[in-house]
């Protein structure tokens, strides 16, 4: 089969991860018979210094053309004095608005080899955790209205968190059916002690909950979900959760897996169309130094082909690769343990390429 991807290597870091993932996806084509066609285009910083702005009608044309979106990272302190509305992150926003990706996954889950690098104690995460987080990404308080206002104490500003129960409904059906390929248990966190919003979000999860008898709900308000991530990871399977909540509580949760190098995530629309990237940011203070880790970008794109193109021999084998490495000792700066031989971004790719079979 062919695929056309979009390929936005991003700023920082970016450019030299993806050129990792491409080699690998281009590796398991040449195995299992398969064409991945890369479209490069720019968004984020990189799109700034070409064109002005960080998202152009051109980069979504061309994603929308493809089979899906393989995105390093955007952004960097050489566009911090951007105004708001023209910030590498707009491109990100853009594009996820633009492309309907409604529905972020982001696993945190602990790799074995590195159980050392996690920052709780070893009997709080024997055995290991693997959460799935969902992240509703295309509304909330990240698309409400805003605005400005004057009041009695001085100028004002406002962002509104607001969501209807068919968006409840559409991110909540996409937890239930991880939650079935999984340990069948959701816990859709809110803050409905407080909130209309959350109210709303709950009594419709509840609903959604109804077609998945087999599915074991819970609830917690967003305060206490992040305690319980650092006070028991082990008892999430899948969480479900909006835009703002899901924003940090997927950094916290990728914190304490200690091996946020490794973590790679999905955006996903209809369709199964995606767009996928590594959960970590472009990293600008170590761009061009050859020492960032590019195996949560090749575990995107093990990701994409599974998720997106149904190629499930073909994701394993990228996933078993990375295992096989970490197994044989590979580590880059970021997961080495002091005094370990680390190796560079190049190496640690080609030698991931090299175990693909
Ligand atoms: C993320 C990032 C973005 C977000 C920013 C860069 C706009 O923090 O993907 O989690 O808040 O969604
Ligand atoms: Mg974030």
């Amino acid at each position: 089969m062919d695929y056309k991807i979009a390929v936005i290597k991003g700023d920082g870091i970016g450019p030299s991860i993806v050129d990792q993932a491409m080699l690998a996806l281009e590796k398991v084509g040449e195995i299992y018979g398969h064409k991945f066609e890369f479209q490069e285009v720019l968004a984020g910083g990189a799109s700034i210094d070409a064109y002005g702005k960080p998202l152009t009608q051109e980069t979504i044309d061309v994603c929308k053309a493809s089979d899906s979106v393989l995105l390093g990272a955007v952004g960097g302190p050489k566009w911090d004095s951007q105004p708001s509305d023209n910030r590498p992150e707009r491109a990100l926003l853009g594009l996820r608005k633009e492309l309907g990706l409604f529905a972020n996954l982001r696993p945190a889950m602990m790799f074995d080899e590195l159980k050392d690098a996690c920052p709780l104690k070893p009997e709080i995460v024997e055995g290991g955790f693997d959460i799935m987080i969902v992240r509703e990404l295309i509304g909330g308080i990240y698309f409400g209205e805003r605005g400005k206002k004057e009041t009695e104490n001085g100028p004002a500003a406002y962002d509104v968190e607001q969501y209807s129960e068919g968006e409840v409904k559409r991110i909540a059906k996409v937890a239930f059916d991880l939650a079935m390929q999984r340990n069948k248990k959701v816990t859709s966190i809110d803050k409905a002690n407080v909130l209309d919003s959350s109210r709303l979000w709950r009594a419709t999860v509840e609903e959604v909950a109804k077609e998945y008898p087999e599915v074991e709900l819970n609830h917690f308000y967003v305060d206490n979900a992040a305690m319980q991530i650092v006070r028991n990871p082990k008892q999430f399977d899948v969480i479900l959760t909006s835009n703002l909540f899901g924003d940090i509580l997927s950094d916290e949760a990728s914190q304490v897996t200690g091996s946020i190098g490794m973590l790679p995530s999905a955006s996903l629309g209809d369709g199964g169309f995606g767009m996928y990237e590594p959960i970590h940011g472009s990293a600008p203070d170590i761009a061009g130094m050859d020492i960032a880790n590019p195996m949560a970008t090749i575990l995107s794109a093990a990701m994409m082909i599974r998720s997106s193109f149904g190629l499930t021999s073909e994701a394993d084998a990228i996933e078993n690769a990375v295992k096989k490495v970490l197994a044989d000792g590979v580590r880059t700066g970021d997961i080495a343990k002091p005094g370990e031989k680390t190796v560079g971004t190049v190496e640690c790719g080609r030698l991931i390429v090299e175990a693909i079979q």
